[in-house]
């Protein structure tokens, strides 16, 4: 039975360990769910002992757990709930659509309005089509890309961490069991930044590639004119240039980085942020290709994207009233103002704690990540998991640095000292070795062959 989740009341204690009634809830989510979860990076061997087994409530940037910790949290449902947990306009504007029928048998007009507003933001897009998860509508660019250029490879970045959970990408990853040699043989890959490589795979593959698959940016920002000669290739080429935005796509600029880059895509891909946390997800792209899927053309038609709960009203309405907060309100400068916020001051508990050589801020201020080093600067999955325990520890949940539209000053600067804190202990555990410090087994790749 899942404990009833706190009210507004005043938070409880942060630290604290788990309580045995979520420990068996854990155990008994392992007996029915592969992995204990319904997606690999929320599992277990992602999160040091005595994380938090379940998290039950979220307000803003705030989250609590089934033991009634709170914990002030920077991972922010996989990047997806940009404007923080149960926001009230988007939680009434999906509850209101909730309550006039969540699926019907036509068409809502919300499919509609949600299509128009998302177009009037990507410019570069003149159709839309909607599902549930990005994976599907990046696998449905692909297709598309497929069908429109009559060939079969698929060439993706392969500095970029994640397109799709659709075979065309696990195949390239370390966990492609399952997916005939075939299938594994249709995908290519190029380096961002590195025009060389795209030439090379044009040269190797002359006419054979469907599309180009990339983040517009991730880690890296794009190097000058790499965006712009990857389009001019793909248009002399005959491939399609497809960004996934799934992560940059209402992080980086209200229009997309391809807005802000000005590098125009024949198609793209947008979820996460796109309805703050509610499942909807978008392909957006150029008419002639995007109206293969439709009813009214001479070509072979494609079977793009028909699904039962593709156009939920809830999550229509959830994504409207989304864009019109981001369009009201500045989400996306408040985004990196705070992000900035955020690594300035971490970065100043680095370098007074001694450990700026060893824990390093990455990305975009927007969307950052961290890299624990050991002490011969390696990147170490002990240390992370150093990182993650001492956090947990002083009320902080940061799988990565994520802010939310919701993180306040107060929020941040809590967790810059609450951070600094724990880099008082990495330091130590530098200097003494990280065995004594480690209360459990190390954190683990989601992307690994063996257990
Ligand atoms: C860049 C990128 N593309 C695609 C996906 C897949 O999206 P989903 O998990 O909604 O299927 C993800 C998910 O993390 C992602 O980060």
């Amino acid at each position: 039975m899942i404990a009833k989740p706190p009210t507004d009341a005043p938070a409880a204690p942060l630290a604290g360990s788990a309580s045995e009634s979520s420990e068996a809830l854990r155990r008994r989510a392992h007996e029915l769910i592969p992995g204990g979860a319904h997606t690999y990076a929320k599992g277990d061997d992602q999160y040091p002992e005595g994380a938090p087994a379940f998290l039950v409530r979220g307000r803003g940037c705030h989250v609590w757990d089934l033991d009634g910790r709170e914990f002030i949290e920077y991972g922010m449902g996989l990047r997806a709930v940009t404007l923080g947990h149960a926001h009230p306009a988007v939680i009434e504007a999906a509850a209101a659509a909730m309550r006039q029928g969540a699926n019907f048998t036509r068409p809502s007009p919300l499919e509609v309005e949600c299509a128009e507003r998302l177009l009037g933001l990507i410019r570069g897009a003149d159709m839309a089509k909607f599902c549930k998860n990005g994976s599907d509508a990046t696998t449905a660019a692909v297709k598309l890309a497929r069908a429109w250029s009559g060939r079969d490879l698929v060439a993706i970045c392969r500095d970029h961490p994640f397109f799709s959970t659709d075979d065309w990408f696990i195949a390239t990853t370390s966990m492609p069991a399952g997916i005939p040699q075939t299938v594994r043989d249709q995908t290519v890959s190029f380096r961002y930044n590195d025009l060389d490589s795209v030439d090379d795979l044009l040269r190797r593959y002359e006419g054979r590639i469907a599309a180009f698959v990339l983040e517009p940016a991730a880690v890296q920002e794009p190097a000058r004119g790499f965006l712009e000669g990857l389009r001019d290739r793909c248009r002399a080429d005959g491939a399609l240039l497809v960004f996934d935005e799934m992560i940059t796509g209402f992080r980086w600029h209200i229009g997309g980085a391809q807005t802000l880059y000005g590098v125009t895509p024949d198609l793209s891909t947008f979820g996460k942020a796109l309805a703050n946390g509610f499942a909807l997800s978008a392909l957006v792209g150029r008419r002639d290709v995007m109206e293969r899927g439709g009813l009214t053309h001479a070509e072979e038609r494609v079977f793009l994207l028909s699904t039962t709960h593709g156009a939920e009203t809830h999550a229509l309405a959830a994504a409207i009233e989304t864009m019109k907060i981001y369009e009201r309100e500045g989400v996306v400068e408040v985004l990196h103002r705070q992000g900035a916020r955020l690594r300035a001051g971490l970065e100043a508990e680095a370098r007074r704690q001694g450990v700026a050589d060893h824990f390093q801020i990455l990305g975009r201020d927007c969307n950052l990540i961290y890299a624990a080093r050991d002490a011969d600067g390696n990147p170490s999955q002990a240390f992370r998991t150093l990182v993650l325990q001492e956090t947990l520890k002083r009320g902080i949940l940061m799988p990565s640095l994520v802010v939310s539209f919701a993180h306040g000053d107060d929020d941040i600067d809590r967790t810059i000292e609450a951070v600094g804190e724990a880099f008082a202990v990495y330091r130590r555990a530098l200097d003494g070795g990280i065995d004594r410090f480690l209360e459990g087994r190390p954190v683990q790749p989601v992307f690994r062959s063996r257990e």
